[in-house]
């Protein structure tokens, strides 16, 4: 029996997703101030895993502030899932996540990631032993797409839904368009007649009106935020202020800047030698749309220290 279960939490649930080369710990930890659900670090894959590789296992490396939070392992041989899956379970992970969703060339090109949508049969085996791997001690789930190549996610869903797993996230978007356009909701309202566990959607929640149509259109159990969340960490917290009372606010120019601080300081903070290489698109991301936004975006790309950006945010506070 699972003794804690991050997926039995009150529902809607409303969560950071995972995004490889964003969901750093920093990143992490300033989202969960604003309450997500669940947490995720970025993607690691299960041959970094069975290599012992010094970057994966820095990648897993966690607080306890953030937890509930799910490893997702990508790859695509069986049993090297089984070994991660042992291996994140003792790490003291709440949960194991499988990517089959992927559609970047470096997951791909192995056939991991949403190539796996191709062989129904390979992805139920890789689901199975990554249950026996975790051996019923933490939870399984997967995240996965509208569709890869003639594979639709309908077929995916049949074909594993007789397995123990706790969500399905479904991102409703095809392997060959992967981020443009509408989302497709419809493929995740039909998920949640096919299969008995939690299904939660991913790509439509870049706002709190947005997010709110997505869950009460599709059913969904939940809602995953991922680009939503650029340079706007509290997102989570306005969806959840919006499906609970109708309204949310907007933080100020001067709560904005304060929260990029905040989070470049909590990035020296946990990487003191390299703090600011992934840190620096990150702080550009906060003053989209702001006045005169390319002027400092150009002096944010060159910072390497927390003087420094307390500096820039000063220029743009005058
Ligand atoms: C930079 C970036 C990295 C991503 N990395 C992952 C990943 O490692 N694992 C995963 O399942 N999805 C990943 N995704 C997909 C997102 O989790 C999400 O499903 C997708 O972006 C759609 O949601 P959105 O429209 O809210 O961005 C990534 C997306 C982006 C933009």
């Amino acid at each position: 029996m699972l003794k804690n279960n991050p997926w039995e939490l009150p529902k809607p649930l409303v969560y950071l997703a995972p995004m490889s080369g964003v969901t750093n710990k920093a990143y992490r930890q300033i989202v969960k101030k604003f309450g997500s659900d669940l947490l995720f670090p970025e993607f690691v894959s299960i041959y970094g895993m069975h290599y012992g590789s010094d970057k994966t296992l820095e990648m897993l490396k966690f607080d306890d502030m953030e937890r509930p939070i799910i490893a997702q392992l990508f790859g695509s041989k069986p049993e090297y899932f089984y070994e991660a899956a042992k291996t994140i379970k003792n790490i003291g992970f709440d949960g194991v996540d499988i990517n089959f969703g992927c559609p970047a060339p470096k997951v791909a090109k192995d056939g991991g990631g949403c190539v796996l949508m191709g062989d129904l049969g390979l992805c139920k085996e890789i689901i199975q032993a990554t249950l026996k791997g975790v051996n019923n001690e933490i939870p399984v789930s997967v995240k996965t797409r509208k569709s890869y190549k003639k594979t639709h996610v309908r077929d995916f869903c049949k074909a594993i839904a007789d397995l123990p797993i706790a969500n399905i996230c479904i991102h409703g978007r095809s392997f060959e368009k992967p981020y443009i356009g509408e989302a497709d909701l419809d493929c995740i309202k039909e998920a949640k007649t096919l299969v008995p566990f939690l299904v939660t959607a991913s790509g439509h929640g870049h706002t709190p009106e947005a997010a709110k149509y997505t869950l009460d259109y599709t059913g969904a159990d939940g809602i995953t935020i991922a680009r939503g969340s650029f340079g706007k960490p509290w997102l989570i917290k306005q969806i959840k202020d919006y499906i609970a009372t109708g309204s949310y606010t907007e933080p100020t120019f001067n709560e904005v800047l304060d929260t990029m601080v905040e989070h470049a300081r909590l990035a020296t903070q946990i990487n003191s030698e390299r703090p600011f290489v992934e840190m620096r698109k990150v702080l550009g991301w906060y003053i989209k749309g702001f006045p005169n936004a390319s002027q400092y975006r150009a002096k944010l790309v060159r910072v390497n220290t927390i003087a420094e950006v307390e500096a820039v945010v000063g220029e743009i506070k005058q």
